[in-house]
């Protein structure tokens, strides 16, 4: 797999900073912020040979807008596995963390996988959604529309949400299924030590895709909820504290990023790409 470089996933953050202030100081789903990063993914996507595709959610987001789905060309069509992020943030602040942070590390993962052209033994797709912050609304409009065999396809789901956390741990869902293998195998690698996300549990996108009985996994190092003096022995970082101290708020900015934190998900999330999808034998970095 290849080594996801940090400073550019550091960039595209930078880039969602500035779409944010240059559009009321967020990036609500429905706003023109939202608009403008949906516009930033398609345009590097587009670039690097992606199929992208707009989906209106029409029905049950508060906020009508777009969700981005990118395919890789290649892969079995009846054998998919699916890597996500919600692109909205609150009204509050420009949403760096929550959810800059696994929408970035997503999209250097597509350019990296598009640059590395591998063959593949999986279908790769990636979806951006809107109006999570309403009730997770955008993957829901998503797996709803799939026909069965689509939805059967899907074999499995990761999802990033909140993987720069500054006061941040490592959080896996559903970390002892074999879906969520390759994630831990990374972690476990770095002898992180990581534990389930329970905080996270029906939080973010990946409920939408496990309610259908697709299975899921992902990261998260962790939002409003404090660190244990046990965590913070064994990761370090501030017991007592919350992980994301600005979670929700308007200091949700590109200060408030752990660069360790976002290098070690985006390096997970390539191992676990070319784990499922390139073969068995990857070779992280
Ligand atoms: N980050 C989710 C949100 O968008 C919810 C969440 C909370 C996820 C806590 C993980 C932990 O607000
Ligand atoms: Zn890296
Ligand atoms: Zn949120
Ligand atoms: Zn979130």
């Amino acid at each position: 797999a290849p080594d996801i470089d940090v400073e550019k996933v550091r960039a595209h953050l930078s880039q969602f900073s500035t779409i944010a202030a240059n559009n009321g100081g967020h990036r609500r789903a429905g706003s023109a912020g939202y608009t403008a990063s949906v516009s930033y993914l398609k345009q590097k996507l587009e670039a690097a040979g992606f199929t992208v595709t707009l989906q209106r959610c029409t029905t049950g987001c508060t906020y009508a807008s777009d969700n981005l789905i990118a395919d890789w060309p290649g892969g079995p069509a009846d054998q998919v596995v699916m890597f996500g992020a919600h692109l909205d943030s609150v009204s509050a602040g420009p949403g760096i963390n929550d959810n800059a942070s696994g929408s970035a590390a997503l999209l250097e993962n597509a350019l990296a996988l598009a640059a590395a052209n591998p063959t593949l033994t999986k279908h790769v797709r990636f979806g951006w959604w809107t109006d999570e912050e309403q009730g997770l609304n955008g993957s829901e409009f998503y797996v709803n529309q799939l026909s069965s065999a689509q939805r059967s396809a899907i074999k499995g789901y990761y999802n990033f949400d909140m993987v720069g956390s500054t006061n941040g741990g490592y959080f896996i869902n559903n970390i002892t299924s074999t879906t969520a293998a390759p994630l831990k195998a990374y972690w476990d690698t770095l002898n992180l030590s990581p534990e389930e996300n329970t905080e996270g549990a029906g939080r973010s996108d990946d409920a939408s895709f496990k309610n259908v009985g697709i299975p899921t996994s992902g990261y998260a190092a962790g939002a409003s909820a404090r660190k244990t003096s046990a965590q913070a022995t064994k990761w370090g970082g501030t017991a007592g504290s919350a992980y994301d101290p600005c979670y929700h708020q308007s200091c949700d900015t590109t200060s408030n990023i752990s660069a360790t934190h976002l290098n070690r998900s985006a390096d997970g999330i390539a191992y676990t790409l070319w784990k499922t999808a390139v073969g068995s034998n990857p070779n992280p970095t």
